[in-house]
């Protein structure tokens, strides 16, 4: 046997073992927890099923006085309650510049920056300077909860 081929062999048997090796990586990799955990972060990242979050509900009935309302400034919602119980949502900005709307009272929703009012039967302007209606957000209410459809 020449100098090469004992060389020649020894690279072969290196390959055989590197190869040998990589395939107990591969499944070694494949059962790990790494490789749990990867699957289980899809649906973290967007890519994968995504489970059913039950939506947050917006108020409770109860927290909505009869006959008046509540601005949610993070949802950035107004909700009104008629006297017996029916629950409207609006936009609580005001369509003049853009303000949130701060309060309920009288059936009139009203900006504190400019000084517009609207109807809290149905949104409409009833004093300047805004022209425009809030617009309505469709809500429900379900088991005393309201939430945004
Ligand atoms: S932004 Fe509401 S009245 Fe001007």
């Amino acid at each position: 046997m020449s100098g090469t081929d004992l060389s020649r062999r020894s690279a072969l048997r290196g390959a055989g073992v590197v190869a040998a090796a990589g395939a107990v990586g591969y499944v070694l990799a494949a059962n790990s927890d790494a490789a749990d955990a990867a699957a289980a972060t899809t649906a973290a990242n967007g890519y994968g099923p995504k489970a059913a979050a039950a939506p947050a509900a917006l108020a409770q009935v109860a927290d909505i006085p009869d006959g008046g309302g509540i601005v949610l400034d993070d949802a950035d919602v107004v909700l009104v309650r008629e006297p017996g119980g029916t629950v409207r949502g609006f936009s609580a900005t005001c369509t003049h510049q853009g303000c949130q709307v701060s309060s309920v009272a009288d059936g009139v929703i009203s900006c504190p920056c400019h000084g517009s009012r609207f109807s809290a039967v149905d949104g409409s302007v009833e004093s300047g300077p805004a022209t425009r209606p809030l617009a309505k957000v469709a809500v429900t209410v379900r088991s005393g909860a309201v939430f945004q459809e």
